[in-house]
């Protein structure tokens, strides 16, 4: 079988606190190691020819969490986009982030805007980190932009197509072909819900921090045997 290989791969990366509470570890020492697995996958997928890598890194929903865990988290994001920004660049893959600023520290902006300037012009790949995101915020935002442009004359109403709407999201992607969730929940969790309108959807029990390349191709394998016919009839 020749292999397909998804254009947009999207992953909420869940499981981490569960990680280490199974090894009666701190949560923060599961979102550590699954930095880690982030870190190997996202190699992985780029080395596959996958053009665009989504992850859910921290939702709208997860300020609900003690501070200690949001602090860490915050950190932990800072230290990986120093450690990872060589490699990023090497391989010459374009940083975007979706998701809102506003209760977001000095430096965490920084060094996401730093990332996604000097990467603007890479063409191998789209690494697109999630962040404070949350899909009914993406598009709610998108409408009152819209509805901005249309109330000044910029566009008209009948412009709005699903293309458009596309292009007011944080980030102008294509759809998600597949999307994998961690650790055995069987939701979306508010992650990127326009986008994934078509998405094949693979779920697996693994934890996050155990999610390496051979669960990666588990998932690859799985997409391959589905049979995407977005409302049509496969001719046999
Ligand atoms: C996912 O792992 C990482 C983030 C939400 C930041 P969790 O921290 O949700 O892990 P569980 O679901 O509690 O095991
Ligand atoms: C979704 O996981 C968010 C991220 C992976 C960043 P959560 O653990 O926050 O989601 P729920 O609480 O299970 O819906
Ligand atoms: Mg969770």
């Amino acid at each position: 079988m020749n292999e397909v290989v998804p254009s947009h791969v999207a992953i909420i990366m869940d499981g981490n606190g569960r990680w280490a509470e199974k090894r009666k570890m701190k949560r923060t020492k599961g979102h550590q190691m699954g930095a880690k697995a982030l870190k190997r996958i996202s190699e992985y997928v780029y080395d596959k020819k996958i053009n665009v890598l989504s992850v859910f890194a921290f939702s709208t929903e997860n300020w609900k969490r003690d501070k200690e865990e949001v602090d860490y988290l915050m950190d932990l994001f800072l230290k990986s986009f120093k450690a990872n920004f060589d490699t990023i660049k090497q391989k010459g893959v374009k940083v975007v982030f979706s998701g809102i600023k506003d209760r977001l520290n000095d430096k965490v902006i920084k060094a996401m805007e730093k990332m996604s300037e000097e990467t603007k012009n890479n063409k191998n790949g789209i690494f697109n980190i999630c962040l404070n995101y949350g899909g009914q915020d993406e598009i709610t935002n998108a409408t009152k932009r819209i509805s901005k442009d249309v109330k000044d004359g910029v566009i008209s109403c009948d412009d709005i197509t699903p293309a458009l709407l596309n292009k007011y999201l944080f980030n102008d992607l294509p759809p998600i072909d597949l999307l994998i969730r961690t650790s055995g929940e069987y939701r979306i969790s508010n992650f990127m819900l326009w986008q994934m309108a078509y998405a094949e959807l693979y779920f697996t029990d693994t934890l996050w921090p155990d999610f390496d390349e051979k669960e990666m191709d588990k998932a690859l394998l799985a997409y391959n045997k589905r049979d995407r016919r977005f409302g049509g009839v496969t001719k046999k």
